[in-house]
């Protein structure tokens, strides 16, 4: 995959964050914790030639596809250099607040979408218990603004042709998915994302919902309890297709029970209702899986 990574320079000359930028843009704009921000720094330090080129060449290919769709496929980082993914996300910030600037998006906003960062190098800590980005690709939604946090919901402008599908993703922090945040956030969506895109959206009508989710299996419901919001969430997708069969134990392992997908089953966490619930059904055989569905917005009232 790294073969497909434009060449170090292609776009434009990598702005490559120093020190004091890195821990700025972590602590100030990234919500992140202060040894996050540590070890960060020592990890820039730590970049050797192979590695400052990497991250060159995945600046590149940030550069080259502003305002693009979804977010790009990345290499796995050296496993020297498990940072190495945030200093182009990093170096990619002010592009992204031209782009938002450019399209009327608030800095406000801005800032609140790149608090998904602290939260992800906080959740790296939790399952490697090391620091890590190992989603870093998925960032590369947010610094070429194809995503934003609208409220409790992240919504990324993700499919092909002229009015692209739009995903729903969910953020660990940010408080209960009660079904008004979740309405407030889609009538925020409906309104914003035609104001940002106009050249793709005329208005709401044009927006199609979806989720692909642990979230959205309809086997919960028999195994959470009645004031669970989860379930209540789920029912607002029709779902298409029966997800893969082979079941979703990474995204349960990371999600739910904030562990590494090899922590053997006895090893997991039962802290709360949710993972004591889903746990129940693990033991009972049940094969938990991802689902899809489109989001039926007359459910939400809307
Ligand atoms: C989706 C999410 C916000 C739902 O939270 P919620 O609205 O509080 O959900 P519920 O009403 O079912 O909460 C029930 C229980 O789960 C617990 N819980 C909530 N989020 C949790 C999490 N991330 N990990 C573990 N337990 C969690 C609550 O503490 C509560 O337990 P308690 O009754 O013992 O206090 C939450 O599960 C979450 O943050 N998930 C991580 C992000 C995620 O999965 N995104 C989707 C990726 S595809």
């Amino acid at each position: 995959m790294t073969q497909e990574l434009p060449q170090a320079g292609a776009v434009r000359a990598y702005p490559a964050p120093g020190a004091a930028a890195v821990r700025e843009l972590l602590l100030d704009w990234c919500g992140a914790d202060a040894d996050d921000a540590d070890d960060a720094v020592r990890a820039l330090g730590a970049l050797d030639g192979p590695a400052l080129e990497l991250a060159d060449r995945l600046y590149q290919g940030i550069a080259a596809d502003m305002g693009g769709v979804k977010w790009l496929s990345w290499p796995k980082p050296p496993a020297a250099h498990p940072l190495l993914g945030l200093f182009p996300l990093l170096a990619a910030v002010p592009d992204m607040l031209a782009f938002h600037a450019e399209r009327g998006v608030d800095e406000d906003l801005s800032r609140r979408l790149l608090g998904d960062v602290g939260e992800k190098l906080r959740l790296n800590r939790r399952l490697y218990g090391r620091a890590g980005l190992d989603v870093a690709h998925w960032f590369t939604g947010h610094v070429r603004g194809s995503l934003y946090q609208l409220g409790r919901l992240q919504f990324c402008v993700e499919g092909e042709g002229p009015a692209p599908y739009v995903g729903v993703h969910i953020r660990g922090e940010g408080g209960p998915l009660t079904l008004d945040a979740v309405r407030d956030s889609v009538e925020w969506a409906l309104e914003f994302l035609p104001a940002v895109f106009p050249e793709r959206y005329a208005g709401p009508g044009d927006l199609a919902l979806g989720c692909h989710s642990w979230l959205l299996d309809p086997q919960l419901r028999d195994w959470l309890p009645e004031r669970s919001n989860i379930p209540g969430f789920a029912e607002l997708f029709a779902l298409e297709g029966d997800g893969d069969p082979a079941g979703n134990r990474s995204d349960l392992w990371r999600f739910v029970f904030g562990r590494s997908e090899d922590t053997p089953v006895e090893k997991l966490p039962l802290d709360n209702t949710l993972q004591r619930s889903v746990m129940a059904g693990i033991e009972a055989g049940v094969q938990w899986r991802n689902r899809f569905g489109r989001l039926d917005l007359s459910r939400l009232g809307l």
